[in-house]
């Protein structure tokens, strides 16, 4: 049994009326305390799949597990809880701009009734590991982007999350910022363990970051294994561009990520 384990999800939409069938019988499994890479075109359904997994979308069949729980299976109850335990990160950080940063970090241990001396204790603890101890007082507008999604993580963290989506977390960072947020994640990772699902378009932000990953294409996943292998040897034609992406930019000379 992995530590998440999707089998045979379908999820619809039905925009101006007509359906369109956005995830396709995805099946994935993830083992525990790992950084998984989804990659997919825009338009695959990442986010749609990310959205089921901490179920602000509800799929129309499928099962998804998380810790041999399914969380499809929910009371209103549990599925609060739930949420708390699967933290998100966003291209779009997703900030309040009235709050400041310790007030934005804050907010997942407000809304759930934590003393104020507790937030107090975790929002500083947090603030120091992703680095933003000194800028606990400042509004998230005067942020560059990198501090922005720094701000964004010890929010994701505050609550000690078991597994964190990132959704396009570095899509909007120039190349120096996101390889400072993916060397951080990597940190949180081998430092607590927390499971990372690493989904965007970004070819490097896989192959610096995760060492397994998946290939999705309208709505399933075409290729499934080691970012190494799956480079090296693509099956798929999703795989094969993302490979060639890849080729190009070695042809360049651009230097290499750690991850293949
Ligand atoms: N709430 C929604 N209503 C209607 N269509 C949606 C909704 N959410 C996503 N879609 C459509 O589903 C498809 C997949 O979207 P998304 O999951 O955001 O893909 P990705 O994150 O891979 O770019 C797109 O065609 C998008 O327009
Ligand atoms: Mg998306």
């Amino acid at each position: 049994m992995s530590y998440i384990e999707i089998r045979d999800l379908h999820k619809a939409f039905y925009p101006h009326g007509e359906r369109l069938d956005v995830l396709n019988g995805v099946d994935l499994d993830i083992e525990k305390g790992c950084i998984y890479g989804i990659i997919g075109f825009s338009g695959a359904g990442k986010s749609t799949l990310a959205r089921c997994i901490n179920r602000l979308e509800t799929p129309d069949s499928g099962s998804i597990k998380v810790d041999d729980v399914d969380i499809l299976k929910l009371g209103k109850k549990e599925l609060l809880k739930h949420r708390q335990k699967i933290a998100m990160i966003f291209q779009s950080f997703n900030l309040f701009d009235s709050r400041n940063v310790y007030k934005n970090i804050a907010y997942p241990l407000e809304i759930i009734g934590v003393p104020k001396k507790n937030i107090k204790e975790r929002v500083d603890e947090v603030a120091e590991l992703v680095g933003l101890s000194d800028k606990l007082d400042s509004y998230p507008g005067g942020l560059s982007g990198g501090q922005k999604q720094r701000v964004g993580i010890a929010r994701a963290l505050v609550n000690r999350p078991d597994v964190i989506l990132s959704d396009e977390a570095t899509s909007a960072l120039d190349p120096q910022t996101t390889l400072q947020i993916l060397d951080l994640l990597k940190e949180i990772n081998k430092k607590s363990g927390v499971t990372i699902l690493m989904i965007t378009h970004e070819l490097d932000a896989i192959r610096y970051s995760c060492s397994d990953m998946a290939v999705l294409e309208e709505g399933r996943f075409i290729e499934k294994g080691n970012v190494k292998g799956i480079f090296n040897n693509p099956k798929s034609r999703t795989g094969e561009l993302f490979a060639k992406v890849l080729k190009e930019f070695q042809d360049n000379n651009f230097e290499e990520g750690a991850g293949i």
